[in-house]
């Protein structure tokens, strides 16, 4: 189940998984060197924006303060990471972003998902760590708060790119560069990003190949990457999220397979 890791004697890693995917705990940084070069074919993931506000003061609020509107006493757990100001973050994704185009294979394709306010930064990082930077995809969220006077921010972006050349024989169909779905509305996740969002992204990488997500949350690229007939591996620091995730996906999964539909 620990997809291609190799761990110093005496280290262990506290995972979860199943048939095809697992979901490790602990922090990207530290997990992500121990994985065997080339071992993953794509790098889809969503990691901690450290936005929600123009001062650092608005952006050491807690995630839920920052990105949720429910009450209180519905609200999900927060998460971490999320109060690195401009610098730091940017440094610290292109460390995290070289670790793993290591753990990548030639020719890889890399998405991550970002907010306007972190667009610059984030496709600085990607080239530091060494990724070629292709472009972005928009993610049309459909409703949002309007603002008097003002475009609504109805959009989140995926930048993409690859590990060096990408050919264009791969066996990968045409995809689309914008993308119109709404919030999910029974949410596992204070930031949970839509399944069939995750189902149409995840076809970027080749068929049957091993998908990557360092900041997996509750799990939805790891149970869309499943559902699409991919291998999966994730990583998840904050211990709410690494057991919510890994229930969720189990228990998705394994409804699935009683439904008798395959993957894929
Ligand atoms: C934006 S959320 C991902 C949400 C996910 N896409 C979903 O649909 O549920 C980012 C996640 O990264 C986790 N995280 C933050 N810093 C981390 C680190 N250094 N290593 C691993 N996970 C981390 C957070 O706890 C959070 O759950």
């Amino acid at each position: 189940m620990l997809l291609h890791i190799e761990l110093p004697e005496n280290v262990t890693i506290e995972h979860s998984g199943g048939d095809g995917w697992t979901i490790l705990h602990g922090d990207a940084l530290g997990i992500l060197p121990h994985f065997r070069p080339g071992s993953f074919d794509a790098l889809i993931t969503d990691p901690p924006y450290a936005s929600g506000g123009w001062t650092q003061t608005e952006k050491n609020r807690t995630t839920n303060q920052k990105y949720s509107s429910m009450r209180s006493e519905k609200a999900l757990p927060d998460f971490i990471g999320d109060q690195k100001d401009q610098r730091s973050w940017t440094r610290w994704m292109a460390e995290w972003l070289f670790e793993a185009w290591k753990a990548c294979k030639d020719g890889a394709p890399v998405c991550l998902f970002i907010d306007w306010r972190q667009l610059p930064c984030i496709t600085d990082a990607l080239q530091w760590a060494g990724w070629i930077w292709r472009g972005v995809v928009v993610w049309d969220k459909l409703t949002c708060r309007p603002q008097k006077g003002r475009f609504r921010q109805q959009s989140e972006f995926v930048v993409w790119g690859s590990k060096g050349s990408m050919p264009v024989n791969r066996p990968v169909g045409c995809l689309p560069g914008v993308f119109h779905y709404a919030n999910p509305q029974n949410r596992t996740h204070v930031t949970e990003k839509p399944l069939p969002l995750m189902r149409d992204l995840v076809k970027i990488c080749e068929p049957n190949g091993r998908i990557l997500d360092p900041f997996c949350g509750s799990g939805t690229t790891v149970l869309a990457a499943r559902l699409e007939g991919y291998e999966a591996a994730g990583i998840e620091a904050s211990d709410a999220y690494f057991k919510l995730g890994s229930d969720r996906v189990r228990f998705a999964l394994d409804a699935h397979e009683k439904a008798g539909e395959p993957a894929g």
